[in-house]
């Protein structure tokens, strides 16, 4: 139930933190190692390249999975949306594992893709938020993302809880391979949470900035690089399912290669902004987008700070930002779709899960 809330979409924002805490309860030892079936180490250690499938939100979890499995463990990854690979395979790697990640469990696509790797003998693992779902029976191995129903269509608490699980999956295959890591995905996930609540209570901000940035608006463009590209892409699909504002994620540095033809005077540009090494490049593409007149909103971390920054989130580490970064941009979308009149926990034209190809 909706207890206090009036929308199950900002109660489940809220939960994020909550979820993570209990992911790391889950898939902890009593003696502080990871929990995770020997099973599944074996099947990722034996992939020569992880395949990730999904959809949506979860196809975004996915990329930063990616991001974390490549990064912590040196694993080849590739990332495809489940509707595309079902007509359009690629060649594939000797010894591949199929990850799909699905919070509902029941995405045709990803079944559709599910069914044909299976017939080719492959071994497959599916992240669910559904322990029962269609997904989950089917493929050999199924972990659990622990983050208890989601009932507003867009989702926000499981993917959060994807991307925890795919780091904890990360640093297990560090260790199991024997690469030596200062990447301890337990830890910096009670960071995460810690850094999450913190911004769960900055919602007057938040609120401020939707109805600054996205009162009057028909679109809205999300800029960042690296990781933070893979966010903004996730900001943009929230923002435009439940408000109807055309938003666009953007790599910082592709922008001018086209899609810049579209900024005009007082057209809002959100720049996420936690990495280091690319600080000074994506405030480059900030300034090109305010020179042609945009209204620039920056998110950025302790590290990352200059004055001015609309709003900064506490530092943690930077492999772990996407789960604290999303936060500002999921209360943006909330906001700017409760201010705009919008149905925000039904959104028009879309279901919870999409059970046909
Ligand atoms: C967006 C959203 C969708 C789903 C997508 C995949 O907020 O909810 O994009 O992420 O339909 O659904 P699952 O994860 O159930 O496979």
């Amino acid at each position: 139930e909706k207890g206090t809330y009036n929308h199950f979409m900002l109660k489940e924002i809220d939960e994020q933190p909550f979820v993570i805490r209990n992911i790391i309860q889950k898939y902890q030892n009593s003696d502080g190692n990871i929990k995770l079936d020997k099973d599944i180490r074996q099947a990722i250690n034996d992939a020569d390249r992880l395949y990730i499938i999904a959809a949506g939100t979860s196809y975004h979890a996915g990329l930063v999975g990616k991001e974390l499995m490549e990064k912590v463990a040196e694993k080849p990854v590739e990332v495809h949306i489940a509707s595309e690979f079902l007509y359009n395979e690629p060649i594939l790697s000797k010894k591949p594992l199929f990850i799909f990640i699905s919070q509902s469990g029941e995405t045709a696509d990803c079944r559709g893709v599910l069914v044909n790797v299976k017939k080719q003998g492959y071994k497959s693992l599916t992240i669910t938020n559904v322990p029962g779902s269609t997904l989950a029976r089917e493929a050999d191995f199924t972990l659990h993302t622990y983050a208890g129903p989601e009932i507003a269509v867009a989702s926000t608490k499981a993917y959060t809880a994807q991307m925890a699980v795919l780091s904890i999956l990360a640093m297990d295959s560090a260790k199991a391979q024997g690469i030596d890591t200062d990447f301890d995905a337990m830890q910096e996930l009670g960071l995460a949470a810690n850094a999450m609540e913190s911004l769960c209570d900055q919602k007057e901000t938040m609120e401020q900035i939707a109805k600054d940035y996205m009162s009057g608006t028909r679109n809205c463009f999300f800029i960042g690089r690296a990781l933070d590209y893979h966010v903004v892409q996730e900001g943009a699909l929230k923002l435009k399912e439940i408000s109807y504002i055309q938003a666009e994620g953007f790599a910082g540095g592709e922008l001018k290669h086209g899609t810049i033809a579209l900024i005009e005077k007082g057209t809002p540009v959100i720049a996420v902004i936690t990495q280091e090494h690319i600080n000074l490049n994506i405030r480059g593409n900030v300034q090109e987008v305010e020179a042609r007149g945009a209204n620039a909103c920056i998110v950025s971390t302790d590290r990352t700070k200059e004055e001015g920054d609309h709003i900064v989130m506490p530092d943690i580490h930077e492999r772990m930002t996407p789960i604290v970064s999303v936060v500002p941009l999921q209360l943006i979308a909330y906001y700017a779709a409760l201010h705009r009149g919008c149905d925000v926990d039904k959104p028009r034209n879309l279901a919870k899960s999409v059970t046909v190809e």
